[in-house]
């Protein structure tokens, strides 16, 4: 089976929305200091240019996380594969996804976040398929709203392929 990507948004799109997601954070929290938790895999290409793209005090966390089994659906089984390395107690934590899809990732996360005494938690997502919601959650910064496709790129996967294309697409089975 071979796939074809079609470009949804490009480089130069997505660079445009996270400098604007950045500026919204570093004005939100003002004075404050910022714990951005990097949810891995797919996140790693979105936190690390929203990092630089906030001026503000950020320290980065990164949390393993795995819900899908091979393929494209989810298994509604979310596994902590890594866990952070600092407490996150009295902190300022945004979570960053790539993608809600489900909704059932982030509503896992922000129970367990709960348990760890943050002084608050908000959700950063660079992409929100509406279309497949199964729980509702907050999301307080979002990149971009989809339709219900199975997008790739800048992180996200398809089998563990396609994370290091610079650009979003969505994958066309043959
Ligand atoms: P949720 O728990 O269903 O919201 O799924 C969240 C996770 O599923 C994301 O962090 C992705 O890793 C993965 N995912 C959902 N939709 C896609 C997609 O279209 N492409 C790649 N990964 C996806």
């Amino acid at each position: 089976m071979t796939e074809r990507i079609s470009t949804l948004y490009t480089a130069a799109e997505i660079a445009v929305r996270v400098a604007a997601l950045g500026v919204q954070i570093a004005r939100d929290f003002e004075g404050q200091r910022i714990v951005l938790v990097c949810v891995l895999k797919g996140s790693f290409v979105f936190t690390a240019d929203l990092a630089r793209a906030i001026d503000g005090n950020v320290r980065c966390e990164f949390l393993g996380v795995q819900s899908y089994g091979e393929g494209t659906e989810s298994s509604g089984v979310v596994q902590i594969t890594q866990d952070l390395t600092r407490s996150v107690e009295n902190e300022h934590v945004i979570l960053v996804e790539d993608i809600v899809d489900t909704g059932l990732t982030i509503a896992h996360l922000l129970e367990l976040f709960r348990t760890r005494r943050p002084a608050s938690v908000k959700v950063c997502a660079l992409l929100h398929k509406p279309a497949r919601t199964r729980v509702e959650v907050p999301i307080d910064y979002l990149g971009f709203t989809i339709d219900d496709k199975f997008v790739v790129g800048y992180g996200l996967d398809f089998n563990q392929r396609y994370r290091n294309l610079p650009f979003i697409g969505v994958v066309e089975q043959d």
